[in-house]
């Protein structure tokens, strides 16, 4: 049975090691402030927005919510971040992915000012990324990093494989590891023979948006598995497919019409690997403890640098 990696507890860490910083820049001179802009109405980005809109508050963040509708152009979005990029209480900047589909994602994401790119997904700070100097990196791969060193899961020496290629997580979560000095493998939906490779793995990574792939033909045994995905089932099928015949999970499908799925197989997990992080409660709640250090981080760099 393995060892559940309880991400709600790691975050609750990391926020409380934020506090006293928030605290003393509060003291010094003002908060940290962070602008979202979400875009358009896509149920599942709101719903992340408003848990880290609450993060900030709890903490004592300053934040602020742009909300332009899904006919938002590039123009009027490059101009939303640039004024941004000009208010001096704003230190981090997040655009909430993914943006209505006539929105040029990359140019938006250009415009945001490095200093103030909190989710690390600015070019140049992917740069830093690639060549391991100081930046931000991309909140949800530092948090799985984080998780995996407060929970002594030795990551240099081992083999590590990434299930999935996204330039949010899985290409950062490959660099990252391999910074730690794991052998990495990066695989994705064209990989051959997927489960072959995966069973290599001694810290398994499965972000590729599909729920329950990843199932016990993945798993080596007592592997670590970071689960990152969060898929929505809404058919009788796929509950049974992926919880056979748990009345539990019977029940919550009854009650709400859907469940929280992750990418990997939560009873074959259990059962294979050596440490699991569920859905919910695993990597969720670090992505956002992240983004409130990024925070904190670039309003230290700020402050620090207009007080000399
Ligand atoms: N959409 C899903 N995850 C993320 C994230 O970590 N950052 C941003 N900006 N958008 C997302």
């Amino acid at each position: 049975m393995a060892l559940i990696l309880d991400g709600n507890s790691i975050r609750d860490q990391i926020l409380k090691e934020c506090q006293p910083r928030v605290a003393a820049l509060a003291a010094a001179e003002r908060p940290p402030g962070l602008g979202v802009i979400l875009a358009g109405d896509n149920d599942a980005s709101a719903r992340y927005v408003r848990s880290k809109v609450k993060a900030c508050q709890t903490l004592g963040i300053y934040s602020e919510q742009l909300t332009p509708p899904a006919s938002v152009t590039t123009a009027e979005l490059l101009e939303m971040v640039e004024c941004l990029n000009q208010r001096p209480e704003i230190d981090g900047i997040l655009v909430q992915l993914p943006l209505p589909p006539q929105v040029d994602t990359k140019r938006v994401l250009l415009a945001v000012n490095p200093e103030k790119d909190v989710d690390g997904i600015h070019p140049l700070n992917v740069g830093r990324l690639v060549e391991n100097t100081p930046g931000p990196r991309p909140c949800t791969p530092a948090g799985i990093m984080e998780l995996l060193k407060r929970y002594g899961i030795v990551v240099s020496g081992r083999r590590a494989v990434v299930i999935g290629r996204s330039d949010i997580v899985g290409k950062p979560m490959a660099l990252l590891l391999m910074h730690q000095h794991a052998t990495v493998t990066i695989c994705h939906s064209r990989t051959p023979n997927l489960a072959e490779v995966c069973r290599e793995a001694d810290i398994l990574v499965a972000a590729i948006g599909r729920a329950a792939l990843v199932t016990a033909d993945f798993i080596k045994p007592c592997a670590a598995v970071i689960d990152v995905g969060q898929n929505r089932i809404s058919t009788q099928e796929e509950v049974r497919r992926i919880f056979r015949d748990s009345p539990e999970k019977q029940a919550e499908f009854a009650r709400k019409g859907s469940l929280l799925v992750g990418d990997v197989n939560p009873l074959d997990a259990l059962e294979w690997a050596g440490a699991y992080t569920p859905v919910p409660g695993g990597v969720g709640p670090l992505t956002i403890a992240m983004l409130m250090a990024n925070t904190v981080d670039a309003a230290e760099r700020r402050l620090g640098a207009c007080s000399t």
